[in-house]
């Protein structure tokens, strides 16, 4: 019964599985969600595959009361912190089935298109599935094979093949249902919520609700480790076994996970998911769809952060060349108050930043389209999908008549930061936007940066496809679509795919 749940002590985490609560004690920080499945509660159904959030075998549903619905979220297990799901519900693949053992519709249509062969990937395919199948009830419009395509997009099958999985969820849909009570369960998370506030006591695992207990917690224990989604951190615990003593989780923070419609800006909150920060630049500028869509697979993006890949800093992290073509701002908070700066400004090195020990990344701020601007954003990576950039490029060029009036540019892969264009930006600003001004900042942009050569492309390749990609801009302004690199002069395109957003 919830309302006899103890009082949660140190390490303890309480979460709601089949409507009852669990209650687990001692659990370290650093614990993953996918070994207290599998070694303290013996659930072995969900899969480790890779550990490091790339397979998909791992994939568990988070469900969450958001406007009085519950969201479901599918995430990988192996690289969530076990704490991070106190006061959550949880699905695994052992808990969609109704009592009677009759199998959910995800369950269900994968067995009727033969969707499965060795079986190891298909616990979690069957819960993006599910996660897909719930989120989608009460929706009027049908599924499309491009939303059934993103679902399982973090999902890798070697054996069956993906015609008869993608075959399964377009079908989910017409089996019978399996229906999960939503009122109880979110009464149950309602009364959890109280409860779970009482989990701040529990220093080496402090999961925030509000910004003021954040910047609290921040000033009181600057050495902790912030974590929001743990999709970067997550790698350094399982794959570089770092031992953290104090995590500082942002994740719950009412205020930052929000994200504000202003006339001029989107107000993106730092712990608001890829998904969600996605979506909304993608409302604004629809062309961003394909680029976002290439982003991680889809339990990465639902459980990083915007936030996390800004403050994370990677050269190739994919969101800074876009945010710092977009002009974008970041706004640091601490008790003491805040501060705003121009992305670009907020890195020192190689994954280094301005923060000081008592601040936190609360707000990305992003200028809104503007009808005279002409803006893409190129990603260049070894395998289309799922897969880390070798190059970025973002423009955001505004041209009226046809003069550019100004030129914003951010690149990635390309120095020990995300970095600004600005010798290209000057090297088209107020000229005509014609071929000649493209051919002489082609040349201006690729001797503007000294790249590294390292495994996912030569230094020589980066800059050569620099150039390329900013006179594919040029062609794409004219009118052209789908524009095969092929005739480009690319050294080892054999390699490496591209693609316009
Ligand atoms: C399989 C896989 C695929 C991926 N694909 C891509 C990809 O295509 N493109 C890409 O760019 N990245 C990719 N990533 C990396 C990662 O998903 C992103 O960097 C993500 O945005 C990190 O967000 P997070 O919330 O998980 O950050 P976390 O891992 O929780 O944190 C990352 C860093 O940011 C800091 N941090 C987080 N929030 C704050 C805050 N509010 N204030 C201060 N510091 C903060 C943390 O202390 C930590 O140093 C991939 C990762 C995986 C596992
Ligand atoms: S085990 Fe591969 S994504 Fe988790
Ligand atoms: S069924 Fe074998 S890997 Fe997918």
């Amino acid at each position: 019964m919830l309302t006899s749940m103890p009082i949660a002590s140190s390490q303890t985490i309480q979460f709601l599985r089949r409507g009852e609560v669990v209650t687990l004690n001692n659990v370290p920080p650093t614990r993953t969600l996918l070994e207290v499945l599998r070694e303290d509660l013996q659930c072995t159904g969900t899969k480790e595959g890779c550990n490091e959030g790339d397979c998909g075998a791992c994939t568990v549903v988070l469900g969450e009361a958001k406007d009085g619905h519950i969201h479901y979220s599918a995430v990988n297990s192996c690289i969530r912190l076990a704490h991070s799901v106190n006061g959550l519900a949880l699905w695994t693949v052992e808990d969609i089935a109704a009592e009677d053992g009759t199998l959910h519709p995800a369950q269900q249509a994968l067995v009727q298109c033969h969707a499965s062969q060795c079986g190891f990937c298909t616990p979690g395919f069957a819960m993006s599935l599910f996660g897909l199948y719930q989120n989608q009830q009460g929706k009027t419009e049908p599924l499309t094979r491009e939303q059934a395509m993103e679902s399982l997009s973090g999902n890798l099958c070697r054996c069956t093949g993906y015609r008869p999985i993608v075959e399964a969820a377009l079908q989910m849909g017409d089996l019978p249902p399996v229906r999960i009570n939503e009122a109880e369960l979110l009464q149950k998370l309602e009364l959890f919520k109280h409860e779970y506030k009482g989990l701040e006591a529990d220093l080496s695992y402090i999961l925030p609700a509000t910004l003021s207990a954040l910047l609290s917690a921040r000033a009181q224990h600057p050495q902790a480790q912030i974590v929001a989604g743990c999709t970067d951190v997550g790698l350094w615990i399982n794959k570089l076994h770092m031992a953290l003593e104090q995590v500082l989780d942002v994740s719950r923070v009412q205020e930052i996970r929000r994200i504000e419609d202003h006339p001029h800006e989107l107000r993106i909150g730092a712990a608001a998911t890829l998904t969600q920060a996605f979506a909304a630049l993608v409302a604004d500028r629809p062309h961003l769809h394909t680029f976002a869509a290439r982003f991680a697979g889809m339990p990465v993006r639902n459980a990083g952060t915007l936030g996390g890949n800004v403050a994370n800093g990677s050269p190739i992290g994919d969101t800074m060349p876009l945010l710092i073509a977009l002009g974008s701002r970041v706004v640091l908070m601490s008790e003491q108050g805040q501060r705003d700066m121009p992305l670009e400004d907020f890195y020192t090195g190689y994954r280094k930043n301005v923060l000081a020990p008592d601040e936190v990344l609360a707000w990305i701020r992003v200028p809104k389209a503007t009808p005279t601007e002409f803006s893409r954003v190129y990603k260049i990576s070894k395998r289309f999908e799922d897969d880390i950039s070798a190059v970025c490029l973002a423009l955001n060029l505004q041209v009226v008549g046809d003069q550019v009036v100004s030129a914003s540019i951010g690149a990635g892969g390309v120095a020990a930061t995300p970095m600004r264009a600005v010798q290209t930006e000057a090297a088209l600003t107020g000229k005509p936007w014609t071929q000649a001004t493209v051919t002489q900042a082609m040349a201006t942009l690729r001797q503007e940066f000294t790249p590294l050569s390292d495994l996912r492309a030569s230094a020589d390749y980066r800059v050569q496809v620099l150039g390329n990609l900013l006179q594919r801009l040029w062609l794409e302004s004219q009118g052209a679509n789908n524009i095969n690199l092929e005739n480009f002069d690319l050294t080892d395109l054999d390699t490496v795919q591209g693609d316009t957003v």
